[in-house]
């Protein structure tokens, strides 16, 4: 996915109209295929980038262009299409929803068509190393195994785009190694585009690109 931003900007307004610039002109150009670390201290605006590249909300100034179409002004129905054909999201809590399986969590994305879809879901088990844990709810699993099938539920659309926003960062380090490692072998062998908010530089290294943030700035 080619993602283009100029002077993007978000503001927060508080109940006591008080103002925040959570994101202040960001400009940057992100090509099919490239995987990008944003890095930053907390409250640098890290999560407010992801979610309006990723259509979750809209700007209060600048233009975002999703494959050379403008999505700034965009329906809300447009927008949700949008994420929902081709972009996968994944945070740092995983989101799984308690009461289904690993398959079934996997699949919700696709519930409409799952049954056209259960052959890649255990596709995904198998790559993902889940085989064994197909059948089992969230609640069984460790922290690095629901992670996975988050992975593994925000790839199952398909996307042209993976956004994480530390996804990693309930994990111990080794099991999050693991987890980031699966991430990043994953979009490059589907060419996915991947932008990864991390506190591991490390991690950060591994990426092909690192967007460095601070008060709301892109500083690199
Ligand atoms: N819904 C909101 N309402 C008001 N202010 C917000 C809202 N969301 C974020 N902010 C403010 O915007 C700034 C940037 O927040 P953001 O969540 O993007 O930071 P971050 O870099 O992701 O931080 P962290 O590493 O802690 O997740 C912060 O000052 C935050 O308080
Ligand atoms: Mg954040």
């Amino acid at each position: 996915m080619n993602i283009s931003a100029r002077n993007l900007s978000k503001h927060y307004i508080l109940n006591k109209g008080l103002e925040v610039a959570a994101l202040k002109e960001a400009s940057f150009e992100i090509s099919a295929g490239e995987t990008v670390a944003v890095v930053g201290p907390s409250g640098a605006g890290k999560s407010t980038l992801l979610h309006l590249v990723g259509l979750m909300d809209s700007p209060s100034g600048g233009t975002i262009k999703i494959n050379g179409e403008l999505f700034s002004d965009a329906s809300a129905d447009l927008r949700a299409r949008t994420r929902r054909e081709k972009i996968g999201f994944m945070f740092q809590m995983h989101y799984l929803l308690p009461e289904f399986t690993v398959m079934e969590n996997i699949l919700i994305p696709v519930w409409n068509k799952r049954s056209d879809k259960i052959k890649e879901a255990a596709a995904l088990v198998e790559r993902l190393g889940l085989s064994r844990r197909a059948d089992h709810l969230p609640a069984e699993l460790s922290g690095g195994e629901q992670q996975r099938v988050a992975l593994a539920r925000a790839l199952i659309n398909g996307p042209e785009l993976l956004l994480a926003d530390e996804p990693t960062g309930n994990l111990d380090r080794e099991t999050g190694e693991i987890v980031e490692q699966i991430i990043f072998s994953e979009c490059r062998n589907r060419n996915i585009t991947l932008i990864l908010v991390t506190h591991n530089s490390e991690l950060s290294n591994k990426a092909g690109r690192l967007i460095k943030m601070r008060d709301g700035l892109i500083i690199n």
